[in-house]
């Protein structure tokens, strides 16, 4: 594994070592504190990202953007409608003409069973970064975002913090495993003790579950797992109660949404975060189902960290474009 970040594809925060998830954190505090000081740092003079999105976003596609030409690049923003993928030019071949053309491609491909797969089709004929702006499987951008703003409030030793991630009732949509998966992985590197909870059939992927296990004990964290959605806030620090799809749940589409339905009581609400300890934070990847998922008084109240976790997508951005399209 190489030390360096130049030239290295940022497709799950498991390709990178601890200290070098330091590095981009500690770059993430210092642009953070540029950008207070409207000091912004051209380190990407010039260069283009090309963002390729199967779906839609916010944060996600903004800050990529934003934080592009803060660095003094360039981003173009691309649907598959608007590239020959609907024509079916290949993963290959839109790799190598993009790379030829600019300096990064960053996608977002969020289809179950697939997004993964794109992304690192393209990522093996790139001759350029290729940034993962969340699959099926991981959403690294997120899981740094979230790691800096639980660093803000809880200083750079997060031995034995108890975090709470708990599946949640929504029904706009079925969301990607990818938060709550690349979530337990990088926070059992730091050794937090990490309850997992939800419904029976709302499972993450077995193996990402079991190499989340390992990375716990390789750095003194726990994971536990539970079927009661109060285990998550019972003496928790940090609660990140959110939707993801039951996709071992049913066959059919339909049918895990009738299961979900059968959990509306699966809410973040005042009664849920009494439980936890004095001081505790609430977060969420957003966008949130409010009145599904949590109720306004929690995403709304004195608790939640939720808009300083989605600043921080800024900043862990471009620490992440500054230092694997530029860097050394
Ligand atoms: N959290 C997140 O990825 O938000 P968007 O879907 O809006 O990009």
């Amino acid at each position: 594994m190489s030390t360096f970040f130049r030239g290295r594809h940022f497709i799950t925060t498991e390709d990178f070592k601890r200290q070098q998830i330091d590095t981009l954190l500690d770059l993430s505090c210092e642009l953070k504190t540029a950008f207070a000081h409207d000091q912004l740092t051209p380190w990407l003079l010039y260069k283009t990202v090309f963002m390729i999105f199967y779906d839609s976003s916010t944060r996600t596609r903004n800050s990529i953007e934003a934080g592009i030409t803060q660095l003094g690049g360039h981003a173009h923003f691309l649907t598959p409608d608007r590239l020959q993928l609907t024509h079916g030019e290949t993963p290959e071949d839109t790799a190598k003409v993009l790379s030829r053309f600019g300096h990064a491609i960053a996608i977002r491909a969020c289809e179950y069973g697939k997004g993964n797969n794109y992304l690192n089709r393209v990522a093996e004929q790139s001759r350029v970064p290729v940034l993962n702006l969340q699959d099926d499987i991981y959403h690294p951008m997120q899981a740094l975002a979230d790691l800096m703003t639980i660093q803000e409030r809880f200083g750079k030793d997060l031995r034995d913090l108890k975090v709470g991630i708990s599946w949640a009732y929504a029904d706009s949509h079925l969301k990607p495993l990818s938060v709550p998966q690349s979530q337990i992985l990088l926070f059992a590197r730091y050794g937090m003790d990490v309850t997992l909870a939800h419904p029976k059939g709302f499972e993450l992927t077995p193996e990402i579950v079991a190499k989340a296990k390992e990375n716990a004990a390789n750095h003194g964290g726990k994971i536990s797992i539970s079927h009661d959605m109060d285990d998550a806030f019972n003496g928790a620090d940090v609660v990140i109660p959110k939707n993801w799809g039951g996709f071992f749940a049913a066959p059919s589409l339909e049918e895990i949404g009738a299961k979900a339905k059968q959990h509306t009581d699966w809410i973040c609400d005042e009664r849920r975060m009494n439980l936890t300890n004095r001081g505790s934070i609430y977060m969420h990847a957003l966008p949130a189902d409010r009145g599904k998922e949590v109720v306004d008084s929690v995403i709304d109240g004195p608790h939640s960290v939720i808009y300083d976790e989605a600043e921080n997508r800024l900043h862990t951005a471009k620490a992440v474009m500054a230092l694997t399209i530029g860097g050394r």
